[in-house]
């Protein structure tokens, strides 16, 4: 199978070709996300959320995403792996991001990773971009951020933070971006930034004309149960469905039906 570039995905959205992008964390689920023809996979620091069971994406260590990160990239034969710089990786200084980044390269065998943040991390992401390293950008709704807005709500609905998103786009595409996730922004926006860079947009909660879509894995299988935003497509209930199977097990267990004689030696 040929391996999808970043080069590639810039003639998809040159062709119009929408761009499908879902997270995994480990090996296993990634092999199924890359079995099924996924374009990009995203080890995403909502790891920290989804495999840790943090409130935030916080607390999750730069070793910790290249240990998700390494498992991921060892299943995936098709998809672009890229990965969530974590916070407090690449915010002090461009020497210590250009550090976290060659660590994800190196030690995961990642293709790419993505950043959080407009003009204020432009010197960061640039010093990565000069190592050859290519760079995600994402922008809107930065769970990384979290304290400083408070909460998870819609972002860039007033004009001002709408025109910073728009020059955060462009800024990032002239640093020289293969990408840029655009998180729950009015689809308005996203598609007038779309339309304004050359480069794919991936929207979660974006709406409909950004060059492809991202969602969470364990959020679109229904695994999370109780987290069901708008935005949010689910398309199995997994919880259930996992669930009945772990008690039926358990059932069996104490009814004495599990193992029987064919399952024995
Ligand atoms: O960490 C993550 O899963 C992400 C996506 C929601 C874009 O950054
Ligand atoms: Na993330």
């Amino acid at each position: 199978v040929k391996r999808i570039t970043t080069h590639i995905l810039q003639e998809m959205k040159n062709r119009g070709e929408k761009i499908a992008m879902l997270t995994a964390y480990d090996y296993s689920m990634a092999a199924i996300v890359d079995n099924a023809g996924m374009d990009i996979i995203l080890v995403g620091d909502s790891a920290s959320n989804v495999m840790a069971g943090h409130e935030t994406t916080l607390p999750i260590t730069l070793d910790q995403m290249i240990y998700h990160a390494s498992s991921v990239v060892r299943a995936a034969k098709r998809a672009l792996v890229v990965v969530d710089l974590p916070f407090g990786s690449y915010q002090g200084n461009s020497k210590e991001a250009l550090n976290s980044a060659i660590r994800i390269m190196k030690e995961a065998g990642a293709h790419a990773v993505k950043m959080e943040g407009g003009i204020e991390i432009a010197e960061s992401v640039s010093r990565i971009l000069t190592a050859g390293i290519p760079v995600m950008g994402h922008l809107g709704l930065t769970p990384q951020s979290i304290y400083k807005f408070g909460t998870y709500t819609v972002r860039a609905k007033q004009e001002a933070e709408a025109q910073k998103l728009r020059e955060d786009a462009l800024k990032l595409q002239e640093l020289g971006c293969f990408g840029i996730v655009l998180e729950k922004i009015p689809a308005k926006l996203a598609k007038e930034v779309s339309e304004s860079v050359q480069i794919p947009t991936i929207g979660i909660g974006a709406g409909r004309h950004c060059d492809g879509q991202v969602l969470v894995i364990h959020d679109m299988l229904g695994i999370n149960d109780g987290f069901k935003p708008r935005f949010l497509r689910q398309y199995s209930n997994l919880f259930e469905q996992m669930n009945g199977a772990i008690k039926n097990y358990i059932g069996d267990v104490k009814s004495k039906s599990f193992p029987n004689e064919q399952e024995q030696y």
